[in-house]
């Protein structure tokens, strides 16, 4: 805005006048008359009236924040720890405020961050990818040589195995960033695992890769080759740009559809062999203890799944009764979302959502499902089913399935109790 403009709304009320007038008529005629207060109310609003600061000052100009960050009116939108969940903050975890955002992307700076020795900081300079074992020549890349190899772009969610995993005995946390925001789902850009490997020459006996981070865990996870040429990446960017620390800069592998935990980051060491190589925590992580005693073993896929965000216990309703839009996302390790089934009382009527936005495989849908809100009590469910037709499950169904000692791949459905003042409350039906 120039001096002079600024001095013409400043100085001509008259045209300010007919400028609030026209917005009034206006608004009230595209709206329909659904939303019944504000557009005709009697008292002018000021707002709409009066000049503000924000038309009256000249405002920052180009250079006030050469890296960007959201309005400070967002600064609700942060990732947050559980302080008791974990001895430790180095080897602990965040949560993304899935609540706070829309679409199906996460913004870097709120990606759920898991560490188990604190976030390593590299100078990609510094940085080397070896690859070793059953290979025909042993290789270091630098990341330079790394970028030399044909790129390819593809977004996919990436999900803790325990996300959810504090709410297998009963509700328990108070709002979906705690209950499921172990997830996060970006664009990533690096190259095809395959392409990497077939540099280094795979022998025929390879059947596994363990690959292996540079941070203070040495953190490594057995993968089956077949993964590994099927969709596996080497990212060194995500949403555009280069990986943020806290996501393994300068690389991590993506393993789309599956366990978060084999998804190393700060990833400096690809091993090739025959067989799996047996982690104290693999053992662990890649097994659900079932009701029997019995565990099972190697479930890698993350299952169907979805949330509702909005409204939730940290995001009540605060409109009132009538028009009113609930949102959440969905997902399947096993490919695309096909459909999502909205229930307002416990599960017992559902009803389609609308998913909007690209539907893409292992990536993150976002779904809406647009109602009237009479202002009574609800019990809000959302039901995912994905293309392979496998349904997301009660969480009473989950437990006849596996029991109650597991805290690994709850993909149960999740309610929401919402009362007639608009708050929302994590609660269980049975
Ligand atoms: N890689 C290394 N090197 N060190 C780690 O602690 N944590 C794993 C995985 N990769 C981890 C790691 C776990 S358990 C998860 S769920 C994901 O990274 C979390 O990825 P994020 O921090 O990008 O959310
Ligand atoms: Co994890």
């Amino acid at each position: 805005m120039t001096d002079r403009d600024e001095t013409n709304i400043v100085k001509n009320p008259a045209r300010r006048k007919l400028l609030s007038s026209g917005l009034i008529a206006g608004g009230a005629a595209a709206l329909g008359g659904v939303f019944s207060k504000s557009a005709i109310a009697a008292a002018p609003d000021p707002l709409i009236t009066e000049i503000q600061d924000w038309n009256r000052y000249l405002g920052d100009g180009v250079d006030a924040a050469p890296y960007g960050v959201p309005s400070e009116h967002e600064n609700d939108t942060i990732r947050r720890n559980v302080a008791w969940l974990t001895a430790d903050e180095k080897a602990s975890i965040n949560f993304t405020p899935l609540h706070r955002l829309d679409g199906i992307i996460t913004p870097n700076g709120v990606c759920f961050e898991r560490h188990h020795g604190g976030k390593a900081v590299i100078n990609p300079a510094d940085h080397r990818l070896m690859i070793n074992g059953l290979v025909d020549t042993p290789l270091v890349f630098t990341m330079e040589d790394l970028k030399r190899f044909p790129r390819t772009n593809r977004a996919y969610f990436l999900e803790c195995a325990a996300n959810g995993g504090m709410e297998w005995k009963g509700s328990q946390l108070n709002g979906c960033q705690f209950t499921h925001g172990m997830i996060h789902n970006v664009m990533y850009t690096g190259v095809l695992l395959k392409d990497i490997l077939a540099e280094a020459g795979v022998k025929s006996s390879a059947k596994w890769i363990l690959p292996e981070g540079a941070d203070a865990s040495h953190m490594s996870r057995s993968i089956p080759l077949e993964k590994a040429m099927d969709d596996c990446m080497i990212a060194f960017a995500m949403n555009g740009e280069a990986l943020r620390e806290e996501q393994g800069y300068p690389l991590r592998i993506v393993v789309p559809g599956w366990e978060g935990n084999m998804w190393i980051k700060w990833l400096r060491r690809i091993e090739v062999g025959d067989k799996p190589w047996h982690h104290r925590e693999e053992t662990s992580k890649y097994t659900d203890l079932l009701k029997s005693g019995k565990s099972r073993r190697f479930t890698w896929e993350m299952d169907v799944k979805s949330i509702i965000t909005n409204p939730s216990p940290q995001a009540p309703i605060t409109h009132g009764k009538g028009q009113t839009v609930l949102t959440g996302l969905a997902w399947s390790g096993f490919g695309k979302i096909k459909r999502v089934d909205i229930s307002l009382d416990g599960g017992r009527n559902w009803q389609p959502a609308r998913i909007d936005g690209p539907s893409w495989d292992k990536s993150l849908h976002r779904f809406y499902f647009d109602f009237d809100w009479d202002g009574s009590e609800l019990f809000l469910q959302s039901r995912a089913i994905d293309e392979d037709g496998n349904v997301q499950p009660t969480k009473n169904e989950l437990r006849a399935a596996r029991g109650g000692n597991s805290i690994y791949h709850n993909n149960g459905i999740q309610t929401w109790h919402l009362r007639p003042d608009g708050s929302a409350e994590n609660v269980e039906i049975s």
